[in-house]
């Protein structure tokens, strides 16, 4: 077996940048080199468009009104609904559903006097009816076949449902699991973020994005928003080129190679400028140095925040720089509309910019083969044939049971005995069909998920009794409201540790409701919400057998939890089939395999915490008080990134590391053997450290990865293959250099690896 990694094996294209502030004509002449030679179909498009109709091919609407209702007379919405008919929205988001989007396309098409089709967008982020695990959980699967193959089913869904673009991957990442969108990514990693992020493009987009089953899929946030200041949403980041290049860029370069078709940038700013109007982002990295040729669009309302920045004197100048700086679409700011024209006539931006960005819309459309068939993703036939289908709900339970990790199993707790048990089962979260739907699961039915309480009763052999134990929230869970979290209601406390008295095995289901992670969802403490921790150690005072199923959408720093319960398994916001997916883990009816892809802290204050950090020039541990340490906290994670226990256990040995100095190659082996009686799938991952370099290398770096399954008592060799791609790095400048010297390997079933050696490479 070999390994390929996808974002060092491309060819690399040097990233020459200067950082010197650029004219429009200088973006200009650079917007017309960088666009690709369009179809004759589109150039007659645009030789016969009027600037409005250009413009308007720029403008992203939200959906506004029933459109199976009479128009809006009044206001904005009536505004924007002659808008459609004059050609000059480009595209709709939120608007869904077959019958939905052909009324609406029906406006642009009958009505404009071009009949140009609308593109519809929607964040299709973990599925659209059938619900996979969220991003983050399905990262934890480290199985990029199965991410794929979500991300194919959800594109199958949304596409019979009229749509053409999801906002996904979000390939933002992220070191802070106080930040609420870390649930949306693929955590802290730019390797194994890289890779999903590939599985997931080439899930949405297929191999021909005009075919009735794919969507255009879109890279976001370009870039840096993943580093939040304090975790705290929508905040500055303010971090190095190093890690700028080597830590951020590479999952938004691996999706452009593997063929992304659009990107969006991101609400923060970055050294000071709002990435919606970064030319050295979206100009000079993504479009000069990648060779990107597809659409940017802004992130909602973006462009308009950037007068909150202090960047924009008012929407005029919002408009101008965004245009100049290379973001072809408005999402919701409406001023493109309002503001390029005039732009255009006084000189502020180039037409080319227009016809750069409206040319790259209507080659997404041709590519969607909207020219064709503007209906042809409107059959409501196809759409009732296609959704939550019995094939698509099987995908998300295999998705489901992967993305599991289990965290700790002392004594062999887990699995569960299958009969003669006396279960308790405890938790609001237990019972509940809607939160471990996540968020960001706009088109699921409500209290679609399966819970905990009704597939284990669903089980014949033991006894389950359920109680709720103190309530976590209250409050109706729908997508936009926050729930209540109970701070102070103790009832119900007594009933569980009764029962749990009673009972020969507790699960305690606790975490997080799905509406507590996501978008605008920071939070400062990242403990157990609510009254659940005092609920859990009275449970476990009265009977310790207690197996912990948490259920959240970022780390959480739990070691209470780890100090005194003997079995957790970490079972994130599963989706539609979260509920069967536990109880086969559980049981050992699936033997879990998912690995961490987010360190765990012990202390929040430890965030951020991610193994690949840098070494300094104080590491330790020393008996003084003078090295990088906390006082109080210990510097090690409580689950480090990787980390994921199996019913099995494997043994690895044998680490062999040969040099190929001429091509600079490593052929790395290892021997794995499954030393248990039980089948299992163990994730071998590959490491490296660079020992000296000019700009220094973090302590290690995740490099490859193969996930294997193992049978009892086999042992198998797994073989890797570096290239020189990945035992170099991005300078300061965003130059891929390689530099002989000293390089560790080091393989193990964890970021905590077990084998290491050390060889020259020249
Ligand atoms: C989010 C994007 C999302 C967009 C459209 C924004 O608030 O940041 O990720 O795609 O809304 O729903």
């Amino acid at each position: 077996m070999s390994s390929t990694p996808i974002y060092t094996s491309i060819i690399v294209i040097l990233i020459l940048m200067s950082c010197s502030p650029k004219t429009a004509e200088q973006s200009m002449s650079k917007q017309v080199n960088s666009s690709t030679k369009s179809s004759s179909k589109v150039e007659s498009l645009l030789a016969q468009m009027t600037l409005d109709e250009k413009i308007g091919q720029m403008n992203q609407y939200n959906g506004f009104f029933d459109v199976t209702g009479p128009a809006p007379e009044g206001g904005d919405n009536k505004k924007k609904y002659d808008q459609i008919k004059a050609g000059e929205v480009g595209s709709m988001l939120n608007v869904r559903g077959a019958k939905e989007v052909r009324r609406m396309q029906e406006l642009a098409v009958e009505n404009s006097r071009l009949g140009i089709p609308m593109i519809f967008a929607f964040d299709v982020i973990h599925g659209l009816k059938t619900t996979f695990p969220i991003p983050l959980a399905e990262a934890a699967s480290w199985d990029m076949d199965y991410i794929e193959q979500a991300a194919a089913v959800a594109a199958q869904e949304a596409a019979a449902a009229g749509l053409n673009w999801t906002f996904a991957p979000m390939v933002d990442i992220s070191r802070d699991a106080r930040w609420g969108r870390v649930m949306e990514g693929a955590g802290e990693d730019p390797y194994l973020g890289s890779r999903v992020a590939v599985a997931r493009v080439k899930g949405f987009q297929g191999e021909d994005l005009a075919a009735d089953h794919t969507v255009l899929a879109c890279t976001k946030h370009f870039a840096a928003y993943g580093f939040a200041e304090s975790g705290k949403d929508y905040n500055t980041a303010d971090i190095g080129l190093s890690t700028l290049y080597n830590v951020v860029l590479p999952p938004f370069k691996a999706t452009v190679d593997a063929g992304v078709g659009s990107f969006m940038n991101s609400f923060n700013e970055l050294n000071g400028v709002p990435a919606t109007a970064d030319e050295f982002l979206q100009q000079d990295i993504l479009k000069d140095a990648w060779g990107f040729d597809g659409v940017m669009v802004s992130d909602w309302g973006s462009i308009r925040e950037m007068i909150d920045h202090g960047h924009a004197a008012d929407g005029e100048h919002a408009a101008e720089l965004a245009a100049n700086a290379g973001c072809h679409m408005d999402m919701e700011s409406a001023l493109y509309t309002k503001h390029l024209k005039a732009l255009v006539e006084q000189g502020k931006v180039p037409l080319s910019i227009i016809d750069d960005s409206a040319r790259r819309v209507l080659e997404a459309k041709e590519k969607l083969g909207l020219f064709e068939d503007p209906y042809r993703y409107c059959d409501e036939a196809r759409e009732k044939e296609r959704t939550y289908t019995g094939a698509h709900l099987k995908v998300a339970h295999e998705v489901a049971k992967r993305s599991i990790v289990l965290l700790k199993n002392d004594a062999d707790v887990l699995p569960l005995k299958k009969s003669g048990q006396k279960i308790a089962v405890i938790g609001q979260l237990a019972d509940s069909k809607n939160s471990p739907l996540g968020n960001w699961r706009l088109a699921s039915d409500d209290n679609s998920a399966s819970s905990v309480v009704e597939a284990l009763q669903a089980r014949a052999g033991n006894e389950i009794n359920y109680s709720q134990g103190v309530m976590l929230y209250s409050g109706q869970e729908f997508f936009v409201m926050d729930i209540n979290i109970n701070e102070e209601d103790a009832s119900g406390m007594d009933e569980a540790v009764s029962l749990a008295e009673s009972s020969d095995v507790v699960i305690m289901v606790l975490g997080e409701h799905g509406m507590q992670t996501g978008e605008g969802r920071s939070r400062a403490d990242i403990d157990l919400p609510g009254m659940q921790q005092e609920l859990l150690e009275r449970v476990h005072a009265a009977n310790p057998n207690v197996v912990l199923v948490l259920m959240n959408g970022r780390p959480l720093a739990i070691e209470w939890a780890d100090q005194h319960i003997p079995a957790i398994v970490e079972a994130w916001h599963l989706g539609t089939k979260s509920g069967d997916a536990i109880a086969d883990v559980l049981y050992g009816d699936y033997n879990p395999s998912g690995k961490l892809p987010m360190t765990f802290p012990r202390h929040v204050g430890q965030v951020p915490i991610y193994y690949n950090h840098k070494n300094t020039g104080r590491p330790g541990p020393s008996d003084a008080v003078f090295w990088s340490h906390y006082t109080d906290v210990s510097n090690e994670p409580l689950y480090p990134f990787g980390h994921g226990l199996s019913y099995a256990s494997f043994d690895y040995r044998d680490l062999s590391v040969s040099v190929d100095s001429v091509g600079r190659k490593l052929d790395v082996s290892v021997s794995v053997k499954n030393s248990s009686d039980v089948d299992g799938e163990e994730v071998i991952q590959l490491y490296i450290r660079d020992h000296v370099a000019k700009v220094t290398r973090p302590v290690k770096e995740l490099k490859a990865f193969e996930k294997v399954m193992i049978t009892a008592g086999e042992s198998k060799t797994i073989d890797f293959n570096l290239t020189e791609a990945d035992l170099s790095y991005y300078d300061n400048r965003g130059h891929l250099v390689f530099e002989p010297g000293a390089f560790s390997v080091f393989v193990g079933g964890s970021s905590q690896t077990v084998l290491e050696q050390k060889v020259e490479v020249e």
